[in-house]
This record gives C-alpha cells, sequence and structure tokens, in this order.
C-alpha cells in the first residue's frame, strides 16, 4: 500500500497511530541528531522525523533524500515537542520506521516554493513542476470549484450539456480561424470553433430549449494577459426568452458562484447603455469600483483664447479626489503616461483646486481664476482635487481618459481585487463601422437581432440601430456577452446584406442556418462567459494563464512540448500539402 493517509490530514488526536505516507520532498534539515523530511503531497504537508541514536541506518539514507525525490515513510504519528502553528498538521511529526524511495528527482530549476525563484519562461519550460506549487494548485482547484458550482446552477434549473463538434467550419466572429486539414478531403480544411455559436441556435431550433456547454474555443488572434488562442466558455443558449429573462438567469449564476465560491455576496447588478458607459467612463467595459467619470468640460473651457480646446472636437475631465497636493515630478509622470505611444495623447491639462482656494493650472495663461472656479463648479471638484483634461478626437479622446482614469484609479489604489463591481452593459450598437475596409461589421456577430423598434432604420441609417445585445462585465473586464438572436430567415439574410456578404456568399457559408430558420425556429438568445477570466477574477489575478494548466505564452507557443513545430514530409504529402513560397 501506497498510503494510509494524505500529506495533510493528520492532526494531535490521531498520535500513536501507524501510518504510510507518500509523497515529495520538500525540504530536509539535518539537526545532527535529527534529520527532518518535510513531506509534500497535494493536500499538504507532513514532517518525517528521522532519529540518529535510535535507528542510525535510516537517519543516514533520510540524509541522502533531495528535492522533490518521491518517497514512502512508514512509521508512528508523535506530538512534536516545537510545534508549528503555521501548517494544519504542525503539531505532529511521523517517527519514521520504514523508508522507501519510490523514485528519485534531479534538483528541479527553481524552487518548488510559493514564491519561487523561477522566472517565467522557466516555469512555462516546465510547467509539470510549476504546477506542485501551492500558489498554481490552489488556482486549479478554485477553477474547479467554479465550473462544479456553474454546471450545478444550470442542471438545477434544467439547462441540458450538450458537446457540440471541435472540426467545423468558419463562423466569423471577429478573430481568425485556426484550420485543420483534411486527409480525406485533400485541399479542404476544418476550422476550430471560435465559439459554438452557430451549432446552440441549431439545438434551439432542435428544440433543446435550455442549453449549456464549458467548451473550448479558439481564436488566433494576439495574444494579451487576458487572452490565450484555446480558453473555455461557459456557453448558454436559451429558447422562448427575452433579454430580461437571460440577464436574470445570468447575474443569478453569477450570485451563486460569488456566494459558493468566495462566500461573498453581490447587489443586484447596475445596467448601463453602451452610449452612457461610452460617455461616462470612455469604455464599454467601465470599472465601476471606483468613481471619476468623464465630464464633459467644452462648455467651461472653449472661446477663452487656447486654441487647443477651441479647435478640438471633445475636452473631456477626470477629479482625482485629493489628489491637488501632487508634485510636479508626480503630473509630469500622469503626463507621460498619456503620451506613451500606446495611449496617444498630445499632452495633459491640470488644475489643482488648492485647500487655500487658490488655483494652479498648466493654463494658467489662458484662464483665470474665475475660469477655473468654474471648472470646479462643473466638475464638483472640492479643494484638495486634481482636475485632468484631455482634448482632441471624441473617440480618440475617450479611449485615453479611460486609460489616465484606470492608471489613477491604480496608482490611488481604488481598484481592489478583493471588491467585485459586477454591471451588464446594454443597447450594443449593432454594427461598427470600419474604417480600414470601409464597411460596417457586427458588433457582436451577425446573428445579433436589432432591436425591434430600430428596425425600420436597417438599409437607411445602420449606423443608428442598436442590438438586443448585453455584456456581463466585473471590475473592468468583459466576463461575457451575448444578445437575441435573429431567428427569421429573412431578417437574418438583410444582416448578411449589410455586412456585404453576397447572397451566394451567405448561402454557402450559412445556408444551414438560414434554412434551419424555416423550419419552425423559436426566438431565442444567449450569451457566453469567459470562464478563464472570471477564475482569475475570483482568484484575484489579471492574468488568466496562471488559471490555465497548461497555457501558451505570448507568441501562442507551449514552450515545453515545443508546439507549434513542423510537420514531417510525409504528412505533408499525405494531406496534400505544400510549403514555402
Ligand atoms: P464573445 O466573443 O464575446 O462572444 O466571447 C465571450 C467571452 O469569452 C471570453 N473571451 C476570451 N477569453 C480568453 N481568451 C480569449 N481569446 C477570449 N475571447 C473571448 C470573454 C468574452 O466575453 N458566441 C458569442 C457569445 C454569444 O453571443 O452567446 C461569443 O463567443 O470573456
Amino acid at each position: 500500500m501506497h498510503r494510509t493517509h494524505t500529506c495533510g490530514e493528520l492532526r494531535i488526536q490521531h498520535v500513536g497511530t501507524e501510518v504510510t505516507l507518500s509523497g515529495w520532498v520538500q525540504r530536509s534539515r539535518d539537526l545532527g541528531g535529527m534529520t527532518f523530511i518535510d513531506l509534500r503531497d497535494r493536500y499538504g504537508m507532513t514532517q518525517l522525523a528521522f532519529n540518529m541514536d535510535t535507528n542510525a541506518g535510516l537517519c543516514e539514507a533520510a540524509r541522502k533524500l533531495g528535492r522533490e525525490f518521491v518517497v514512502k515513510a512508514t512509521g508512528k504519528i508523535i506530538e512534536r515537542s516545537s510545534k508549528n502553528k503555521n501548517i494544519p498538521t504542525g503539531e505532529i511529526e511521523i517517527e519514521v520506521s520504514a523508508l522507501e524511495v519510490l523514485n528519485a528527482a534531479k534538483t528541479p530549476p527553481f524552487t518548488i516554493e510559493d514564491d519561487t525563484d523561477g522566472g517565467e519562461d522557466i516555469r512555462m519550460e516546465y510547467r509539470y513542476l510549476d504546477l506542485r506549487r501551492k500558489p498554481v494548485m490552489n488556482n486549479l482547484m478554485l477553477r474547479h470549484r467554479m465550473s462544479i458550482e456553474s454546471r450545478k446552477y444550470l442542471d438545477s434549473i434544467g439547462f441540458l450539456e450538450v458537446e457540440t463538434p471541435y472540426l467545423i467550419k468558419s463562423t466569423p466572429e471577429g478573430a481568425r480561424d485556426f484550420v485543420v486539414p483534411s486527409r480525406m478531403n485533400p485541399g479542404q480544411f476544418y476550422a476550430l470553433p471560435q465559439s459554438p455559436q452557430t451549432f446552440k441556435q441549431l439545438l434551439m431550433v432542435s428544440g433543446y430549449d435550455k442549453y449549456y456547454q464549458i467548451v473550448k474555443c479558439f481564436r488566433d488572434e494576439d495574444l494579451r494577459a487576458d487572452r490565450q488562442p484555446e480558453f473555455t466558455q461557459i456557453d448558454c443558449e436559451m429558447a422562448f426568452v427575452e433579454q430580461e429573462d437571460i440577464l436574470n438567469t445570468f447575474e443569478g449564476m453569477a450570485r451563486h458562484l460569488f456566494k459558493t465560491v468566495k462566500n461573498v455576496d453581490v447587489a443586484e447588478f447596475p445596467r448601463m447603455t453602451y452610449a452612457d458607459a461610452m460617455e461616462h467612463y470612455g469604455s464599454d467595459k467601465p470599472d465601476i469600483r471606483f468613481g471619476m467619470k468623464f465630464q464633459d468640460m467644452a462648455s467651461v473651457t472653449k472661446d477663452k483664447g487656447f486654441a487647443i480646446f477651441d479647435g478640438a472636437e471633445a475636452v473631456l475631465g477626470i477629479v482625482a479626489e485629493g489628489c491637488a497636493t501632487y508634485s510636479r515630478k508626480q503630473l509630469d509622470a500622469l503626463t507621460d503616461f498619456v503620451r506613451r505611444p500606446q495611449i496617444g495623447a498630445k499632452g495633459l491639462v491640470y488644475c489643482k483646486v488648492n485647500e487655500d482656494g487658490s488655483f494652479k493650472s498648466s493654463v494658467d495663461k489662458f484662464y483665470s481664476t474665475e475660469d477655473q472656479q468654474a471648472w470646479a463648479a462643473h466638475t464638483g471638484a472640492k479643494p484638495g482635487d486634481l482636475i485632468l483634461i484631455l482634448s482632441g478626437d471624441l473617440d480618440k479622446t475617450r479611449k485615453q481618459l479611460n486609460e489616465l482614469r484606470l492608471h489613477l484609479g491604480k496608482e490611488l489604489g481604488l481598484r481592489d481585487p478583493n471588491v467585485f463591481a459586477p454591471l451588464w452593459v446594454i443597447d450594443f450598437p449593432l454594427l461598427e463601422w470600419d474604417e480600414d475596409t470601409e464597411r460596417y461589421h457586427a458588433m457582436h456577430h451577425p446573428f445579433t437581432s436589432p432591436k425591434p423598434e430600430h428596425m425600420h432604420m436597417l438599409e437607411s441609417d445602420p449606423g443608428k440601430v442598436n442590438a438586443n445585445a448585453y455584456d456581463m462585465v466585473i471590475n473592468g473586464v468583459e466576463i461575457g456577452g451575448g444578445s437575441i438572436r435573429i431567428h427569421d430567415r429573412e431578417i437574418q439574410s438583410r444582416m448578411f446584406d449589410l455586412l456585404g456578404f453576397t447572397k451566394e456568399e451567405a448561402l454557402a457559408q450559412f445556408g444551414f442556418l438560414m434554412n434551419a430558420f424555416e423550419y419552425g425556429a423559436p426566438p431565442h438568445g444567449g450569451l457566453a462567459l469567459g470562464f478563464d477570466r472570471l477564475c482569475s477574477l475570483f482568484g484575484g489575478s489579471d492574468s488568466i494563464r496562471d488559471f490555465i494548466a497548461f497555457p501558451k505564452n505570448n507568441s501562442g507557443r507551449d514552450v515545453m512540448i515545443d508546439a507549434p513545430a513542423v510537420i514531417d514530409g510525409e504528412q505533408l504529402k499525405e494531406l496534400e500539402l505544400k510549403l514555402g513560397k
């Protein structure tokens, strides 16, 4: 028998019991007469004790054990003379009477400790060792809890989990597809799903009126901390529902997860229209853990001779509470921040609303004290506050001020990872104009239904049409999104027209869906939550990689298995593929 107990479960009440434990050697301490080994497994750590006086041979053997050796130890549980209050097994140790090395180990390339000395690259290369570390294990255990609780909740209200295929045809969701050549159909390719969107809609046509799936999705897009080329969605669809039903169902699921996994009660999610989110936060995923809402400063800044503001489409400001004491250096750092090429502002105007009632701004030449008093009154800035202003093209200025707001929020400690501020962003525009291709793109995807009251503008003024589409946003992260779908062939066909598909292209790509709509398609809608993002949010991290067992790096590589990799000539020949120019 390899073990009678785990390394995490023995306590003072077990003293006197004979046990066998197996695990990894975390560390060993040699104190002359005694040798101690910390034995680790998934469940915890237990101290093994070896006494030179009573069993010299065993003690010698213990001294030879290196870090990460896999060993089996049998012995009696005894009370420790010096107890360790920091671990649950810290009151006992095992007086070892038999020791077996199950497998030796090379010295690992980094320490298997909570605070490891290993950098990101080496930990990714030896991910199986990194996964031994407690913080990483905790993340994966959190992920497991989240998936179990999601399934429990969805099952309890009648959702069916149905698996959909991974070898499919492209669905346009905005990113590039990963493709897979078909040996049996030379010259033809499958695509890996960016999401199961069309399949879940077909399941609605088939009458499975509450579907979900915890499912891998694949997108060939540029990677960031919150994006992986393969990631997991909790994908859901419901028939005979309206937007309200979907929001309530999934707000319920998020609340269930907060309660069962984190023991946090969250209030009803506020709703904010896309237009308001853009106006007040410059983002469709506002972090509402803190205020600092945008203020339109045009009416109090224009026509005073400051050409930059006078000529700008938008003059927008935020108030940083208590920041009037910022030094020159701090203000310069904020200016440098907005001037970084990724943000691209030309400059930053500040106005200190000093405690003593005076004002100091970077544009004192153009604006009198009375003018600046008017700014304070307009924005609600109090003595001690700092007003920060950006100007220019409306869309760009909003984006830049959003970055500045988030940066300041972080700097001022207003973005506490233990505080959760969810909301629904609703009423998204149906379409988005793309300057490069000079045509409309679906803001969500082509299956999203226009608001019925906007249908009349679909061809005449498409940019003004809003969709029955919504995003779940928590702490400034887009956790999920969805919509009420089109379920009418005619409307779906008009949508493809708008997006620049010819009739033939639409039929070739989506004929199966449009045909299905002719066989009794119920009204339906749904959403998908980014499961990795949800886990990292619950775990208090910005990076989803920490919550994925075997993630890819920023170049989309798995450095452990060294993928992607070239395939050999035979394989290429079999697939009738040719490489090269
Ligand atoms: P969408 O494209 O908004 O919607 O995706 C849903 C959610 O998936 C997460 N997500 C990602 N997570 C990690 N890495 C990525 N590369 C990545 N891309 C997206 C986000 C996002 O909110 N079929 C629709 C849903 C629907 O309409 O029902 C869809 O896929 O958290």
